[in-house]
């Protein structure tokens, strides 16, 4: 197991955010409350406040993204900082440059806050095991280990429209075996204790020990629907699958696919999620994705709050450390 509380500081505040697993009620809702009172700057005349005015945020995206990346800079620049999005296909790191060389160089630039996103598991907590003291290391993505900030722009949306989380049946349907999302909702639902997590999906997209994290397991979508309040779907992660792991796309989305007809097995009020990249009619029909109960465009917009929230508590903590204030 990856070690989890490197990301707190002695006084228990966070310093880094790596991963949901190991992280206490308490702070999940102290990072929800946080984002809540930060989603209200979108609508200021001049949308920034000040509390990461002077600092510098430097995304390392080694690995594809549309949605954390541009919400992480959103939520940077709404913050005051300085972000530098470094080209990782036009950096140095193509002309054999260590990773560990490439942070240095870095930090040596005076930077204070790296955004991660990297194929292999682990790669975070390495970094931020690495990195200057000054420095804090978010976890956009770690192969199919943890993506924290995507779970908790989840669980606020969750909030948003659901309120309480203790009597909520969630459902998550698909390819969890490879899933990095799945693995940090999973953690952040059952510590804020929702009633029932429900993972759904053929035995070849499941982690055989899936049970020890505390879920229920169904491989029939219509079951494993019944009565739930959320479902969360997950697209087919094609570049973790190692060989043939399904008999064709089409198969699955009549197995597994989100339909008018199989989501009329969740409770009329539940509600439709999906982290995105979506591929329509492999896993969620068109009509699913852009109807009534979708809220997966409201998670991209909270996407924002979240990870102000995220960067503000984490250099907070060195704020109070005495390094001369985050404000
Ligand atoms: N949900 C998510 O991580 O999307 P991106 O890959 O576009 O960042």
């Amino acid at each position: 197991m990856i070690r989890t509380n490197l990301q707190l500081d002695q006084n228990g505040r966070l310093r880094h955010f790596l991963t949901i697993e190991g992280l206490k009620r308490q702070m999940l809702i102290d990072i929800l409350d946080t984002a809540e009172s930060l989603a209200g700057v979108v609508d200021q005349q001049v949308k920034k406040v000040p509390l990461l005015r002077g600092k510098t945020v430097v995304n390392l995206f080694f690995e594809a993204s549309t949605r954390t990346r541009t919400t992480f800079e959103l939520a940077a620049k709404r913050l005051s900082a300085d972000v530098i999005n470094l080209n990782i296909a036009a950096s140095a790191a193509k002309k054999g440059e260590t990773l560990l060389d490439t942070l240095h160089n870095l930090e040596a630039m005076h930077c204070d806050m790296f955004v991660v996103r990297h194929e292999e598991s682990g790669a975070a907590h390495f970094i931020a095991r690495h990195v200057a003291p000054h420095i804090s290391v978010i976890n956009a993505g770690d192969g199919r280990h943890a993506h924290p900030t995507q779970a908790m722009l989840d669980m606020y949306t969750i909030r948003q429209v659901k309120g309480d989380f203790y009597p909520l049946k969630v459902a998550i349907v698909g390819d969890i075996l490879h899933s990095r999302v799945a693995r940090s909702q999973i953690h952040a639902l059952t510590t804020l204790g929702v009633s029932e997590v429900r993972v759904i999906g053929p035995k070849t997209l499941l982690p055989k020990d899936v049970e020890s994290l505390g879920v229920h397991v169904y491989h029939n979508l219509i079951k494993g629907l019944e009565g739930v309040d959320v479902v969360i779907m997950l697209r087919l992660q094609n570049e973790r699958m190692e060989g043939a792991m399904l008999p064709s796309e089409h198969e699955y989305f009549q197995l597994y696919g989100l339909t008018e007809s199989t989501l009329a097995a969740a409770k009329p009020d539940a509600i439709v999620m999906h982290p995105g990249p979506i591929n329509r009619g492999v896993e969620i029909e068109s009509s699913i994705a852009d109807g009534p109960r979708s809220v997966i465009l409201q998670q991209v917009t909270n996407g924002i709050a979240v990870r102000m929230a995220v960067m503000s508590m984490c250099m907070g903590s060195h704020a109070s450390a005495g390094d001369g204030g985050a404000a």
